[in-house]
C-alpha cells in the first residue's frame, strides 16, 4: 500500500502561485492578440486549465488556442531522455508562438526532446515554457540550459504528486503538491 502524500504546497499556495503564472504570462505577452498553449498530456492539463481561466477572467480580449501532445518518456536505468510521441498535435503550429504547459521538469530530457521537436520539425516561430514544479537537483548537465520561462515551484530531489502529477496513476487529481516519502 503507498502512503498518502505528504503535504508539500498546500491548495490556496498553488492557487495563489498559478494566478502570479496567469498574470506573468499576460505581462510578457502584452499586445499579443492569441495565446497558443500545447499542454503536455496527462501531466499539463490541470495547469493549463487554470492558466486559461484566469487567463480568459483577466483579459477578454485574447485568444486562447489550446493544442495538446502526449509523450512517453522512457527514463531506463540511465536516463538516455529517450521519449515517444503517444499522441501528436492534430493541426499545424508552423510559424506560431507557443507556450509549452507542463506539470514537472526532472531531468529536461522530455522538454528537451520536445522543444527541439517544435522547432524543427513542426516550424513553430517560438517556444516558451510554463511548468508548475522544476527539479534543479535533477537536471542532467547536457540540459541545464533549459529555461523555464513562467515556473511554480521548486522542489527538492523527492517523488511529488498532485496537480497534474502522479505516482502509477495516482494523487494526479489532488488539489495540492504532496511528497510521497
Ligand atoms: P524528465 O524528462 O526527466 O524531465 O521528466 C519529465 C516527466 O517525468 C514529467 O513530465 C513527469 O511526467 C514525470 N516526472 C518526473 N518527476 C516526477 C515526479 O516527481 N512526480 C511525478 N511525475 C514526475
Ligand atoms: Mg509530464
Amino acid at each position: 500500500m503507498i502512503a498518502q502524500p505528504r503535504e508539500l504546497f498546500s491548495e490556496e499556495k498553488v492557487n495563489k502561485k498559478i494566478s502570479e503564472m496567469a498574470v506573468n504570462i499576460l505581462y510578457q505577452n502584452i499586445g499579443i492578440r492569441e495565446l497558443n498553449f500545447i499542454t503536455v498530456l496527462d501531466g499539463g492539463r490541470m495547469l493549463a486549465e487554470m492558466l486559461q481561466n484566469r487567463i480568459r477572467i483577466a483579459n477578454k480580449f485574447v485568444d486562447i488556442n489550446n493544442y495538446s501532445i502526449k509523450l512517453e518518456s522512457y527514463s531506463g536505468k540511465e536516463s538516455t531522455g529517450l521519449v515517444k510521441i503517444k499522441k501528436d498535435l492534430e493541426s499545424s503550429i508552423e510559424d506560431k508562438e507557443i507556450i509549452i504547459v507542463e506539470d514537472i521538469v526532472d531531468t529536461g530530457g522530455t522538454m528537451n526532446f520536445l522543444i527541439n521537436y517544435l522547432k524543427n520539425q513542426k516550424k513553430a516561430r517560438s517556444i516558451k515554457l510554463a511548468s508548475l514544479v522544476s527539479k534543479p537537483d535533477r537536471r542532467l548537465p547536457e540540459y541545464r540550459n533549459i529555461k523555464i520561462d513562467y515556473l511554480g515551484f521548486e522542489v527538492p530531489d523527492k517523488f511529488i504528486v498532485g496537480c497534474g502529477m502522479d505516482y502509477d496513476g495516482k494523487f494526479r487529481e489532488l488539489n495540492y503538491i504532496g511528497i510521497i516519502d
